[in-house]
């Protein structure tokens, strides 16, 4: 989808600049000038700009958690072995 109209930037630019580094809303304006010209995109643009970010971060720390090293596991009970062979 299209966001700015002006400068045809679109939400998948939006998330593909997020995704590559830029963490806040001026940022991305100066590197795309959106927003900057007639200004009708700003709300939409700010609150996709915001999405792309807290996806970013609840991404980010997921992978966080998953790169923790792994708990210790405990050793299984000790079952008493049993022979199912006649002696
Ligand atoms: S639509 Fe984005 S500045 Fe005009």
């Amino acid at each position: 989808m299209i966001v700015c109209l002006c400068h045809r930037i679109s939400d998948r630019d939006i998330r593909e600049a997020v995704r590559t580094g830029t963490r806040d809303f001026e940022t991305l304006q100066d590197e795309t000038c959106i927003a900057r010209n007639c200004g009708c995109c700003e709300d939409c643009a700010v609150e996709t700009f915001d999405e792309a970010l807290a996806k970013h971060a609840a991404s980010t720390s997921i992978a966080a958690v998953t790169n923790l090293p792994a708990a210790p596991v405990p050793a299984a009970p000790r079952r008493p072995v049993i022979s199912l062979v006649p002696v």
